[in-house]
């Protein structure tokens, strides 16, 4: 036989032979020894993006349609497509298919911020674990969530996915979300890593940070969850940092992810071709997603030019083979596309109740027993109550619950006079709407309502005949755009009339004014709070949130939720203020439109973070400014004492636990939140940062029960620029046991002999 010859039968019978290889999880390294470069590429890139035509998606995601993505199958190796979909406020999925009679609705949990406000990890693990579950059953192996950015500046359109201004409260909540996903045995993908923290030119944007603020603050909650949840995939972000595309940076996917941090899983891009697939695949980034025929050219290209290492591609596909083996996809998993949507439901009411924060409740307003009280309903949004978000974390729920259908079920009426005319209101709206060909809640639409304006005289009425009044002032923000300063952030005109007419009528009838804020992000209350008896935040709630309002104005459930940021006086306040588009035309920079050549506009082609780490309450507490509401707030229908602190040095930093004791007249919860403030001196620091909190179970009056934490020394480190470590200075550190961070009850202390490096 001529040598050709003998090579030819060589390689067909190795071909044939690992043809015969079906991957199982201990097989991952024979498998990627019999794949082609071509197939390598294919598995690193998915599936093209899914396409949705009047509710019904075509293109490869057909898996399960309107799921946002999916991963290459590769036959001869029994790989199977794995699915992607969204989240975070629940899975986003189409609810009807073509020529199917079966619905596919799935439950519209609280947003990220009102989870967060909770500051309770086993309630947020118990809601998304159900989360997950429907994740399973509709055949969905990666829920792409949750999103944890800081809340940098209050009107980033996203913040409503997102936790918290703090990195630790944020880390923790996320933390515990991929946990209960994760419990169903399908994957999270925490996102966007790192720094899209505003959504105008997201695609774009130049995020300009120092290290310090980088480390400490837009890190550190990614860090935390990362070491606390294994999450499977991380979703890196679209913006640039410092230059760089973070999809492309080996720094951040590989040197801090990986190496630091210890993370295992795979990481994608978020959904958009950029150029530099190559650099995209050495830095780390192991699927692009949605998945170009473009991006396996490049990656079979570079593989051959030597622009990508074969060892980076293999490590890469390594990566993708132990991700599919533990999906559900892989295993064969057969859903029933029946997960217990009524089971949920009651979840995600609980969830909100349990979260949702009470502002204010001047002479015990709250609770309301019902007893046939008469409400007077104002703002369109009791007819179009928010459930969540738009963009990508819209959930197509089967129902949102509205506040006059809420207040009816908990006993009370409703005076219909004045609801039917914003009922009509808001079909009026909605038919213009659908004559524009537009939605009202997807995509870049409506950022807030235009209530209609309601005449004095009317209001008069209604304060004679009804006992009381409720006002919702509702807002809508999303993906695509951020919020504006006027009218989005301050009251518009007519809510401000509005507030002071309703005011001024019901309170010249010795009636009470109920505030509800059905809002995804902060806006301002100073103006107007003292004109409300009682003022509820239920965020966007869910599709149940209403209900929830109700059962805490009911005293169902006591409110025990806290502000996972502060609420400012002044929009300006924020020192990022300065450095954030506040009033941008809503639609200027949507998916993908491209920026005029050569621009370099402040705020849109890049952003300054020169505020460095003084965000949120760092700033305020530094400065000594004053908030509408601070960081940590909510009230309750109780009280509770604190006892004496005992704080233990332990061999990595200190244990401390106190004892709260329900003081009141109900059985409710209490937040404990340990701020620690630093020895002075040394590195730059804020007064005082959270380190550890903990939420008591539902007490009884009179009832005890005694929390601990755990702060270790890396986590009292600051981050140190010029010689790029962590460093724990020694000294007395105090530490706070807090109500909210302008409510200190006890404070110990922690003495650190010896500085530390990390
Ligand atoms: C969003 C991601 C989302 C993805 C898939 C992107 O535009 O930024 O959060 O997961 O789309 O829908």
């Amino acid at each position: 036989m001529k040598k050709t010859a003998i090579l030819a039968a060589l390689l067909a019978t190795t071909f044939s032979a690992s043809a015969q290889i079906k991957l199982t999880p201990d097989n991952i390294d024979q498998v990627l020894k019999a794949m082609t470069l071509e197939e390598k590429a294919a598995l690193c890139v998915g599936n093209g993006r899914a396409v949705t035509t009047g509710g019904v998606s075509t293109g490869i995601t057909d898996l399960v349609q309107g799921a946002a993505g999916s991963t290459r199958k590769i036959d001869r190796f029994g790989i199977p497509c794995t699915v992607l979909a969204d989240g975070p406020a629940g899975l986003r999925i189409d609810p009807i298919r073509k020529n199917d009679p079966n619905t596919y609705y799935a439950t519209a949990f609280p947003i990220g911020t009102l989870l967060a406000s909770s500051w309770d990890t086993a309630l947020v693990e118990e809601t998304t674990q159900a989360m997950g579950n429907e994740v399973l059953e509709y055949g969905v192996d990666v829920l792409l969530a949750p999103g944890q950015n800081i809340h940098r500046n209050p009107l980033n359109g996203r913040n409503y996915e997102y936790f918290s201004e703090d990195p630790l409260l944020s880390g923790k909540m996320a933390a515990a979300y991929v946990r209960g996903v994760q419990k169903n045995g399908v994957g999270t993908s925490i996102k966007h890593f790192a720094l899209n923290n505003q959504e105008t030119n997201r695609n774009e944007n130049d995020a300009q940070v120092g290290e310090k603020a980088l480390r400490e603050i837009y890190l550190k909650n990614f860090e935390i969850t990362v070491k606390e949840s294994d999450p499977w995939t991380v979703m890196s972000s679209y913006n640039k940092l410092n230059g760089e595309y973070t999809q492309q940076s080996h720094k951040l996917l590989t040197q801090v992810l990986r190496d630091e941090w210890g993370f295992k899983g795979i990481v994608m891009t978020d959904w958009g071709l950029k150029a530099g697939t190559t650099t995209a695949v050495t830095a780390g980034n192991d699927l692009m997603e949605p998945g170009n025929q473009v991006e396996i050219d490049r990656i079979i290209q570079g593989v051959k030019d030597g622009t990508i290492k074969m060892e980076d591609l293999d490590r890469n596909v390594k990566r993708m083979l132990e991700y599919i083996v533990k999906t559900p996809s892989f295993k064969g998993y057969k859903h029933s596309d029946k997960p217990d949507l009524q089971a949920h439901a009651q979840v995600a009411r609980r969830s909100a109740a349990e979260s949702l924060v009470l502002l204010r409740n001047e002479n015990n307003t709250l609770p309301l027993v019902p007893s046939g009280q008469k409400i007077a309903l104002y703002g369109e949004s009791i007819i179009d109550f928010v459930a969540g978000g738009t963009g990508s974390g819209t959930v197509n729920k089967k129902y949102c619950v509205n506040m006059v259908e809420a207040l009816e079920a908990a006993g009370y009426q409703v005076d219909h006079t004045i609801s039917d005319y914003y009922d009509e209101y808001v079909k009026y709206n909605d038919a213009l709407l659908r004559l524009r060909g537009t939605q009202r809640t997807y995509r870049y639409g409506i950022s807030k309502f235009d209530d209609p304006a309601i005449r004095r005289d009317a209001i008069d009425l209604h304060a004679q005949n009804d006992d009381l009044a409720v006002i919702v002032l509702g807002r809508i923000s999303g993906e695509g755009s951020d919020r504006t300063m006027d009218n989005d952030f301050n009251l518009t005109e007519i809510e401000r009339q509005l507030v002071s007419d309703v005011h001024a009528a019901f309170h010249a009838k010795g009636k009470k004014v109920i505030v509800v804020l059905n809002v995804g992000g902060v806006i301002e209350t100073n103006s107007w709070k003292r004109m409300a008896d009682a003022i509820i935040l239920p965020w966007l709630p869910g599709q149940e949130g209403a209900s929830a309002v109700a059962d805490v104005m009911t005293g169902k459930v006591n409110p025990s939720g806290k502000l996972p940021m502060g609420f400012p006086i002044d929009f300006m306040d924020h020192p990022s203020s300065t450095n954030f588009p506040y009033n941008q035309v809503k639609t200027n920079t949507p998916f993908g439109t491209a920026r005029p050549a050569g621009s370099n506009e402040k705020d849109i082609d890049y952003t300054k973070y020169e505020e460095g780490i003084w965000v949120g309450y760092r700033y305020f507490e530094t400065a000594g400014t004053e908030l509408s509401y601070p960081f940590g707030f909510g009230l309750s229908y109780t009280t509770f004492s604190y006892s004496t602190p005992v704080v233990k040095a332990t061999k990595d930093g200190f244990t401390a636990s106190i004892t709260v004791k329900n003081t009141g007249k109900v059985a409710g919860k209490e937040v404990v939140q340990v701020y620690v403030n630093a020895p002075s001196g040394g590195l730059e620091k804020p007064v005082t940062e959270l380190k550890a909190f903990g939420k008591t179970r539902l007490l009884q009056p009179g009832e005890t029960q005694t929390l601990t934490f755990t702060v270790t020394n890396y986590e009292l480190a600051s981050f140190n620029e010029s010689a790029h470590q962590w460093e724990t200075a020694s000294g007395t550190y105090k530490v706070n046991f807090a109500a909210s961070i302008k409510d200190i009850r006890q404070t110990a202390t922690f003495k650190l002999p010896k500085p530390l490096t990390f």
